[in-house]
């Protein structure tokens, strides 16, 4: 009788009562007239005296345990009725499900575009070095391209980058060639904060070297971007330009038009709006970059990704980017 009562105890622990209708069944199989326990009282009846002594106090912890299992469930299910599942989450942790910022998601857009134009994705150091960010890219010691970008210094020469060209640097130095790559990220310049600029924003940059890379494969190829990023009818124009490691340099403007307030306000009454810059990579830079230029030519080009992030979703202040409004944010959590 010992082994029947063990074994009851361990069937009634593993017994999962999640209904009524399995509260039911727990109770004809242990608790009823003719269930097991009340079996095992009968059977008591005829044990020696000897044999009750030793039995009777575990067939009476028997019976409070079948009992408390059933109270138990009976009190959960009771719980269970009396929650309303319109209005209460579910027991349990109630965690919020987040979306992409929307800069990531115009990265992320961005990265399709080129991915299907054979670009792959490459990213660098946010603190960068001196030769990185700015010797290797030509620009000279003490000269006033420098003062072009406003520098976050760590050390001496170390920075905060303020462009995503020194992942070019990088990717050249890797000496893999050809490359064609594109490579997002955040850049920081100390500059004034106010509705139309940061001291911190993100940049596409992209690099293609390759036997025979001409200025037209640079058109064509951001050309073909701002179709696919802006619509098929977008139109664009070149205007020449300068940066220290590009050679000839040049600037990419898109046509939004004069329709309305800030069409006039952000293209400054032309109608046409800078969106990148672009040239064909200086020989300096790949010679810096120990590339042979007798063989290899390549063009690079700097796109500003809040900028296209204010145009596309027709946000008028940059700030509202990074501010952690989750009413703002939540505007996007569709993309
Ligand atoms: N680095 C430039 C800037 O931050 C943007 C740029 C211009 C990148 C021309 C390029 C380029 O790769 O070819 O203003």
């Amino acid at each position: 009788m010992k082994d029947q009562i063990n074994k009851i105890i361990s069937d009634v622990e593993k017994f999962a009562i999640t209904s009524k209708e399995e509260l039911e069944a727990y109770k004809l199989k242990f608790l009823v007239k003719k269930g097991l326990v009340n079996q095992l009282f009968v059977d008591f009846k005829n044990l020696t005296n000897e044999e009750k002594k030793v039995i009777g106090k575990d067939l009476n912890i028997l019976k409070l345990k079948v009992e408390q299992v059933y109270l138990d469930a009976q009190l959960f299910l009771e719980e269970l009725k009396s929650i309303d599942y319109k209005s209460d989450p579910l027991p349990g942790y109630y965690t919020e499900v987040g979306s992409r910022h929307p800069i990531t998601s115009i990265i992320d857009e961005m990265t399709l575009i080129f991915e299907r134009l054979g670009f792959s994705v490459s990213t660098g150091p946010e603190i960068e070095d001196d030769w990185h960010n700015f010797s290797a890219l030509n620009f000279p010691d003490n000269h006033p391209a420098r003062d072009m970008q406003d520098t976050f210094f760590v050390e001496d020469d170390i920075a905060l980058r303020t462009h995503t060209s020194s992942v070019q640097v990088r990717l050249m130095e890797e000496g893999t060639l050809p490359i064609r790559s594109i490579m997002p990220g955040r850049v920081y310049r100390n500059e004034a904060i106010s509705a139309r600029s940061n001291c911190f924003f993100h940049q596409v940059e992209g690099l293609y070297i390759d036997k025979g890379v001409s200025f037209s494969d640079l058109k064509q190829t951001l050309y073909n971007f701002v179709q696919e990023f802006f619509g098929q009818n977008t139109r664009v124009r070149f205007r020449a330009s300068y940066f220290p490691f590009t050679e000839p340099s040049a600037e990419m403007d898109i046509y939004l038009g004069l329709e309305t307030e800030s069409d006039y306000r952000l293209t400054k009454g032309t109608g046409w709006l800078e969106i990148l810059g672009c040239g064909m990579v200086d020989p300096n830079v790949l010679e810096n970059c120990k590339i042979d230029t007798s063989i290899y030519s390549g063009f690079a080009f700097g796109l500003g990704v809040d900028r296209m992030a204010m145009l596309k979703f027709g946000v008028k202040d940059l700030r509202t980017f990074f501010n952690s409004d989750k009413r703002f944010l939540e505007q996007f959590s569709c993309l």
